[in-house]
């Protein structure tokens, strides 16, 4: 199949420029001023934007919290008519399972068939032992080339101890595997929910309140330390205080390899949507907590610096109407997370292009290009470049629309961007040169996303 995207405005991380794309193969093969090549189809994008196809490093397809089990894998359409091509989702270690056996169950089983858009995994630590340790070293082997430990969650059976993040790391420098935490003192944590159920405090807000930045904080900084100790790179996902990615600056300028991102709901929702009546807020319940606006302020200035290095959805299906309710008599059985995969990159494209918080070159760096450098997938993915995939986003910027759940993909009973304005959205999406979306209709097929091998050392590609 060829393709002819003409006359659209260019946008990669660096560049912005009028140009016209051929696609044949699946690949980009030119691109260029005025080019004639005849192609099966063509597409006018006069007007447009033309950028890669966005990556979101950040997806729960599987997560358990209690007994309650999020929405999968046939939600993923719901990425790809957003603009999103490319998931790397959270992949569990089971129990007295390798990564490997783990990962591949949950592919024939629960991946396959579904995906809509192309996929890769980052390995979740559940069984911290010395054969995983070992393991580590040979996730490259399988195209995993990172593996994310749960520093939280105390008394859920994927926390992880001190002692299993500096064995992770100290088993992932050699191989280039990035160890990537989410790093909150689940101590703290567990005191102070109890303090806070005894005062009387047991509604979603209650969430907020035993999650302190400082909670967040002191472990981004514990991580630092111990990446230090192991001489290995480390990122951080889902940074929300300004505390935390104060620290990660800090850290990076004194030689530590820190990396860090954070995700749509950190930079446009505050945290008093957890004090809503009716239960409302317990659709707001996601760790770290949501923070008071002086930290959104100071996130959009750190990824306009480049202390922070990419934009994650950090997506759950959870449903309020069952799910969340398992919390009804106590916020600490809340069901953690929120669904934002559909609602990345044109809220990211919102409030932070159209508002004039960061230019569409970063845009494209945050959400599509280091995204895939940090998985190693660059330059197969997350740019326009001849030779990589034909991942390609054709936007229009004029388009003005309104979310609503209702008119959403992703199989939740909520939006948590419910009303909200959206400006520009995806016109026409292409995985590898098929036509995929348009106008938020999906025109592909569920089951033909592909894995895509990611090679190690990602971390070692100038991210800032
Ligand atoms: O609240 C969140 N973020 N839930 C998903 C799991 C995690 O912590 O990343
Ligand atoms: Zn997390
Ligand atoms: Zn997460």
């Amino acid at each position: 199949m060829t393709v002819l995207i003409k006359n659209g405005t260019i946008i990669t991380a660096t560049d912005e420029f009028k140009g016209d794309i051929l696609v044949k193969d699946g690949k980009i093969d030119k691109i260029g001023a005025n080019l004639d090549d005849v192609a099966e189809m063509t597409i006018d994008a006069s007007g447009k934007y033309v950028f890669p196809g966005g990556i979101d490093q950040h997806t729960h397809f599987n997560f358990t919290f209690g007994e309650s089990t999020c929405v999968g894998w046939e939600s993923s359409d719901a990425a790809v008519v957003s603009g999103t091509t490319t998931v790397i989702d959270f992949a569990n270690q089971k129990v007295g399972w390798s990564v490997k056996d783990s990962v591949d169950e949950y592919l024939e089983e629960k991946v396959v068939d579904k995906a809509c858009c192309d996929y890769g995994f980052h390995g979740v630590v559940f069984d911290p032992n010395d054969a995983l340790f070992k393991e580590i070293e040979r996730l490259p082997e399988y195209g995993i080339p990172t593996i994310k430990l749960f520093m939280a969650y105390k008394g859920h059976p994927y926390h992880c101890d001190d002692d299993s993040v500096l064995k992770a790391l100290q088993a992932s420098t050699d191989a280039g595997v990035t160890i990537m935490v989410h790093a909150e003192n689940a101590d703290m944590i567990d005191v102070l929910q109890k303090q806070t159920v005894n005062k009387g405090i047991t509604g979603p807000i209650g969430h907020a309140i035993s999650r302190p930045p400082v909670v967040e904080a002191e472990a981004v900084h514990r991580a630092a330390y111990l990446a230090n100790l192991a001489d290995a790179p480390i990122y951080i996902v889902h940074v929300t205080a300004k505390e935390a990615m104060r620290i990660i600056r800090e850290e990076y300028a004194k030689g530590t390899n820190i990396f860090g991102e954070t995700c749509t709901h950190y930079l446009t929702t505050t945290v008093d949507k957890l004090d809503l009546p009716d239960f409302e807020g317990a659709k707001y319940v996601c760790s770290p907590a949501l923070r008071t606006q002086d930290h959104l302020d100071e996130l959009w200035i750190a990824l306009k610096k480049g202390w922070l290095n990419a934009i994650s959805s950090d997506h759950v299906g959870f449903n309020w109407a069952v799910h969340k309710h398992a919390g009804k008599d106590s916020f600490v059985n809340i069901p953690n997370g929120a669904p934002g995969l559909e609602n990345r990159i044109p809220i990211i494209w919102t409030e932070g292009v159209a508002k004039g918080r960061i230019s569409k070159q970063k845009f494209v760096e945050l959400c599509c290009t280091n995204p895939a450098k940090i998985n190693g997938l660059y330059p197969q993915k997350g740019t326009l470049a001849v030779g990589s995939d034909a991942d390609i986003v054709i936007f229009d910027p004029d388009y003005r629309g309104i979310v609503t759940n209702e008119n959403s993909l992703h199989r939740v009973d909520f939006s948590s961007y419910e009303g909200w304005e959206q400006i520009g959205r995806a016109e026409k999406v292409l995985l590898r040169g098929e036509l995929v979306a348009e106008n938020g209709k999906y025109l592909g097929k569920p089951g033909s996303g592909k894995f895509v091998a990611g090679k190690p050392f990602g971390l070692c590609y100038d991210l800032r």
